[in-house]
């Protein structure tokens, strides 16, 4: 109960606090080659030094370069870190931080998915500040101006490059947290579906599973605010229609078009009103087995959409209608029951299963409790106990 009351307490101030915070706008470059337009906007804003923040494997596959082209081309001083890795810890952020300092950035350019993109902004803000990151931890706790950071997404996911969020996993303690403050939203960003055309299939459908998660937790979230149910509604409707024809035909360039921008929607919904119980509950599984974010929230979401069904059911009703599941004349509650069972028949077609493999019972009692305790600030429809939540997890466990 104490929980329910906390989960209360916290929502009331969040949305008072937000009601008195400046709005967040940023600049996107879209389309086929958008990553030029971003690179030429920062040659024309006159930066000389440019940290370029991105991982291994999209060096070695050339995309990194293939994103920061027209900086090389235009002779400005370029230094890499690159180190970044899935679910990024507080020492790579205090490693790029290193690298950023020692090569004098003014700026960082992030080409990667949600975990480049993540680190590296926390990565401009210990920049500029001599605090512990692990201090930012929670809700709008990074409120000094940090380097400047423009982010290229490469997969159509976690919308990172449209929030002013992050999460950074703290290995000491187990965990996933969230950090967020209105100066971490990037200056600019690209979404550009060239770089993101050599997606393996299997990572197109779970980064792809995020960005639907985002539109779904937006669109049933009970914080009215700003234009989510808009950028959500543009997010789950591409979803649903281009994310399997990609998984199916890697060269649908039209489809990963579309599907690019629907992350970015699903992006800019969240920025607003946070995500929710899917979540809370996938971040655990990234902490606890480093299950990647977007796979672990496809699976998640099924099981958080049937425990929510009740109070969402109206919610859920209109996004059927949306997605076209919906019969003429259906109640409400069977409209709620269709899209939740379009949602299963989605991951079904992705290939993406029903169970977390490496989740063990022996964690169960740790893991619902961390799961309860983060959607205390969540304004989610239906609030989860500890109790709840091990439910959940029984079902999902193999
Ligand atoms: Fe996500």
């Amino acid at each position: 109960m104490l929980l329910k009351l906390k989960h209360k307490l916290v929502i009331g101030m969040m949305k008072s606090l937000a009601g008195l915070a400046p709005g967040q706008s940023h600049l996107a470059f879209t389309g086929p080659g958008s990553s030029r337009e971003l690179c030429q906007y920062l040659i024309n804003q006159g930066y000389k030094k440019v940290l370029i923040a991105s991982d291994k494997i999209l060096r070695d596959l050339g995309v990194t370069d293939q994103g920061s082209q027209t900086l090389l081309d235009a002779g400005i001083e370029v230094a890499y870190f690159d180190d970044i890795e899935p679910n990024p810890t507080f020492e790579q952020v205090e490693a790029g931080k290193q690298v950023l300092r020692a090569a004098g950035s003014e700026v960082i350019l992030a080409i990667g998915g949600g975990s480049v993109i993540d680190c590296a902004k926390i990565m401009s803000a210990a920049a500029t500040s001599d605090d512990d990151p692990r201090s930012w931890v929670g809700f709008g706790k990074v409120k000094h101006e940090v380097i400047p950071l423009y982010a290229i997404s490469t997969t159509a996911g976690t919308g990172s490059e449209a929030t002013a969020g992050a999460v950074i996993t703290d290995v000491q303690n187990h965990a996933k947290v969230v950090i967020s403050g209105a100066s971490l939203l990037p200056k600019a960003a690209a979404v550009d579906p060239r770089l993101q055309q050599g997606l393996p299939p299997a990572i197109t459908a779970a980064t792809g599973m995020d960005a639907l998660t985002h539109g779904i937790e937006a669109y049933i979230s009970t914080w009215e605010r700003g234009t989510r149910k808009e950028h959500a509604t543009a997010a789950i409707r591409v979803i649903f229609d281009a994310l399997p024809k990609i998984y199916a035909d890697s060269s649908d360039h039209d489809a990963r078009a579309a599907m690019a921008m629907a992350a970015y929607h699903a992006g800019m919904a969240i920025n607003q009103v946070n995500v929710g119980n899917v979540h809370a509950i996938a971040h655990q599984f990234g902490a606890y087995y480093g299950v990647p974010h977007g796979l672990a929230n496809a699976v998640v979401l099924p099981y958080v959409l049937e425990f929510s069904k009740g109070p969402a059911e109206a919610a859920l009703a209109e996004l059927a209608d949306l997605v076209g599941v919906a019969q003429s004349g259906q109640s409400s509650a069977a409209k709620a029951q269709a899209f939740i069972d379009a949602v299963k028949a989605l991951n079904a077609q992705l290939d993406i299963g029903t169970k977390i493999e490496p989740l063990k019972r022996d964690d169960h009692d740790a893991i619902a409790k961390a799961a309860a305790e983060e959607a205390v600030s969540y304004p989610v429809p239906r609030f989860m106990m500890p109790a709840d939540v091990k439910a959940m997890l029984n079902e999902m466990t193999v």
